[in-house]
């Protein structure tokens, strides 16, 4: 992304029912005469598919048909003039001030507002999954802030392998049509996970996702992959991170390791359109269901953000030479992002163990698969197995519950979006900024006791931070479907 940022007229159409989104998809639907891809829209390079902050103003669409339209549609009759007073003029001046500055905090800021209307109407329209799970389970490590390794397995199942009385396991499915969300509570009816579907009423959303299955598609040939990148814990499957991470003896966090060749391209996937909506989506939902958790995720990535830019300041930087610590978008409270570059994204069964032991991790499914046949999502300690269509996102705690893929078919394709933030993150703010060694070795018998017994009772506070179903009813002034 670009810091410099150039200054721009905003115009009005003078069209007030004219829909910009809308008039873009179908201008560039008519102006352009391009092959359809795998994914049901026109395919296009990762760089002309990319709607970049940096790119040139869109054209308005231009109507090919021959016969005028009605006037009042396109050419509004010119108003009649109206002599205002000056206090009227200057209550307009004032109004768009106001408006202008509304805007600018909107975009200045690094956190989601939650709208309560809307917030009331999701949670009135949402169905529930209940679990027989307890959040107290959750394998957090005694030094805190990550869970405990497991090993995971080194194969992916199909659906018959999981679900049926005849599979090995004879999991629960859970049919989703990714149009309504759903909410998985534990048994003390505590919002554990949420399936949330995708942005409602959007009709752009299709185009969207599918958009962003194209970019990662033709990234993956532009990208250069190592062995660890191509087979990984997670399956047998290109996938690279970006953004920032701690952990696995680093000092400090860092902007995470990147092939100097691949730069361009997740400049380019992370100013594309797509992606920015899909972590826009992702984020404001979470900001919506467990509102202090994503506060806590949120405040702790600007931290250490405030941070780095503290000590460069100062020149008290150990390597200023490194690259400073941004957010991957504006507004996402998460830290670093995995993009999964398919063809066939199918995870085996695995624990994030480096992840927030108690944090949430979005997941968007992209691609093009029958979502009844396979892709599902697995959650393992939940007995769950969901259905999990393309264009989808749902929010889970990935170092918590262990989580897998159910095959896709030979013809398919599958990419995945994952954001989260690694745990080494919070124990290095929770420290003053230090490692945890380095912070041990600070404290006294007595403050060293303080501090481990803090430690054994981190999950608790974990889990204080989560929202439960009564809570949420209450704040919203609504209940949930039963
Ligand atoms: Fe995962």
């Amino acid at each position: 992304m670009s810091s410099s940022r150039a200054k721009i007229k905003v115009l009005s159409p003078a069209n007030s029912s004219y829909n910009f989104e809308q008039g873009l998809l179908e201008g560039i639907r008519k102006g352009l005469d391009e092959p359809v891809s795998p994914f049901g829209s026109p395919l296009s390079s990762l760089t002309s598919s990319a709607v970049s902050s940096r790119s040139a103003s869109p054209t308005a669409p231009v109507s090919t048909s021959t016969t005028p339209s009605a006037a009042p549609e396109q050419y509004p009759a010119p108003k009649e003039e109206v002599t205002l007073t000056r206090k009227q003029k200057l209550k307009i001046r004032n109004k768009e001030k106001s408006k202008r500055r509304r805007e600018k905090d909107r975009l200045a800021s690094t956190e989601h507002s939650v709208k309560p209307n809307r917030a009331a109407k999701h949670l009135k329209n949402t169905g529930k999954v209940s679990a027989t799970f307890e959040g107290e389970t959750f394998p957090i490590s005694k030094k805190g802030w990550i869970s405990r390794r497991s090993k995971g397995s080194r194969s992916s199942v199909s659906l018959a392998d999981v679900v049926g009385p005849n599979s090995k396991y004879n999991l629960e499915l859970r049919k989703w049509n990714g149009r309504t969300t759903m909410v998985i509570v534990d048994r003390k009816r505590r919002i554990i996970a949420v399936c949330l579907g995708k942005p409602e009423n959007d009709e752009t959303w299709e185009d969207t996702h599918r958009r962003a299955a194209e970019v990662l598609e033709s990234a993956r040939d532009r990208l250069y992959f190592q062995d660890k990148d191509l087979n990984h814990r997670r399956g047998g499957f290109p996938a690279l991170a970006v953004g920032i991470s701690h952990g696995g003896g680093q000092k400090y966090p860092k902007v995470l390791d990147q092939d100097k060749r691949n730069e361009e391209v997740f400049e380019e996937i992370l100013e594309n359109k797509a992606f920015q909506r899909i972590s826009g989506f992702t984020s404001g939902a979470f900001a919506e269901w467990a509102p202090r958790l994503y506060e806590y995720e949120n405040k702790c990535l600007s931290d250490i953000i405030e941070h780095d830019e503290t000590i460069r300041r100062e020149n008290r930087h150990p390597r200023p030479e490194e690259k400073e610590l941004r957010r991957n978008w504006p507004r996402t409270p998460w830290a670093a992002t995995t993009f999964n570059f398919g063809p066939k994204t199918v995870c085996r069964r695995h624990l994030d163990f480096n992840n927030l032991a108690f944090g949430w991790c979005g997941i968007t499914a992209l691609g093009n698969y029958d979502p009844t046949k396979g892709g599902h999502l697995i959650l393992w300690q939940l007995g769950l197995v969901i259905e999990f269509p393309p264009g989808t996102t749902i929010l889970i705690p990935s170092a918590a519950i262990e989580h897998s893929n159910v095959r896709i078919r030979g013809n398919e394709r599958r990419y995945s979006v994952t954001q989260y933030s690694s745990g080494g993150i919070f124990r290095y703010v929770h420290n003053g900024f230090k490692t945890v060694d380095s912070r041990m070795g600070e404290l006294d018998s007595d403050e060293l006791a303080d501090h481990l017994d803090e430690l054994s009772r981190q999950l608790e506070f974990g889990l204080s931070l989560y929202s439960d179903v009564a809570e949420l009813e209450k704040a919203r002034g609504v209940s949930f479907k039963e």
